[in-house]
């Protein structure tokens, strides 16, 4: 069972490629309406977790329950990345997360097909993405693959967005993005939230990302290794060392360090 105020579940994720595993159990929350950002070292195995989440990467053990569009509780451990969409969580991936041959428009249109071709709830939400993201909307005809790093994550997000989710899963939004466009991003993402939308999102900027998230986990060789809200990391000794710079010390009160949970 999914507890009433979770949008997502996902309890002890085993899951690898081959002979190779590479999540160990793993548990996340997302509780409705919050972000929620998943940080840890390279290869630690968080592209790994949503891959698992979304279905393109096998459930060894584990898992992963939603609360769909209709606010019914759905077990997605075995799910196909397709029939997401209508159940209202949308993925963006770290890589290759907008077809470079294609227009726009199109890029667009495709992430609208699950609304049932370009009829008119396509066009109305068409309008609504456009008006959040005026970059993709400047760029309509242009071939995708000629956009900025930054617009291009625009228009990633913009096709998450088009089916209206009410779970977003982003991996890495602000990689390879220029300082300016990754403040834009993040204040995009806590738009959506604050409409409703659950954010579930991968991310190396520390301490941006924990400053703008309501909670955080921090992944070392696929497991939990610390979890928090986003303020209580950002004032914890340990996340200062390994992710944060030593040096640059927040003026913490350690009441709210005191509450980080490290886990075993
Ligand atoms: N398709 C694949 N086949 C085999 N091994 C893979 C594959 N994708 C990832 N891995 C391995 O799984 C481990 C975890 O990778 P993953 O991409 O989940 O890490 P990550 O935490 O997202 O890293 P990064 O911060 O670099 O994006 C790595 O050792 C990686 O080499
Ligand atoms: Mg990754």
């Amino acid at each position: 069972m999914i507890a009433p105020d979770l949008a997502l579940h996902a309890t002890g994720i085993a899951a690898g490629y081959g002979d190779a595993r590479i999540l160990h159990g793993v548990d996340i929350k997302v509780i409705q309406g919050t972000i929620v950002t998943i940080m840890g070292p390279n290869g630690s195995g968080k592209s790994t977790l949503l891959k698992t989440i979304v279905g393109l990467v096998r459930h060894l053990a584990g898992t992963t329950l939603i609360r769909g569009r209709d606010g019914q509780p759905v077990d997605i451990t075995r799910s196909k990345p397709y029939g997401l969409a209508a159940l209202g969580l949308s993925y963006v991936p770290q890589t290759a997360n907008v077809f470079a041959d294609m227009s726009v428009l199109e890029n667009l249109q495709l992430g609208g097909l699950p609304l049932g071709g370009g009829g008119a709830l396509f066009q109305q939400r068409l309008a609504t993405v456009l008006e959040l993201f005026p970059v993709v909307s400047g760029r309509l005809a242009s071939r995708a693959g000629t956009l900025s790093g930054g617009q291009r994550q625009m228009l990633a997000m913009a096709r998450a967005l088009i089916t209206d989710p009410v779970l977003l899963l982003l991996d890495e939004p602000s990689a390879g993005v220029q300082p300016d466009f990754v403040d834009q991003i993040f204040s995009k993402i806590r738009e959506f939230s604050q409409l409703g939308l659950s954010v579930l999102i991968v991310e190396q900027k520390a301490r941006q990302s924990l400053a703008f998230s309501d909670y955080a986990y921090v992944l070392e060789m696929g497991r939990n290794r610390f979890e928090g809200t986003g303020r209580e990391l950002l004032h914890d000794p340990a996340i200062i060392d390994l992710y944060l710079g030593a040096g640059r010390k927040p003026a913490a009160t350690r009441t709210e360090a005191q509450d980080v949970r490290i886990l075993p």
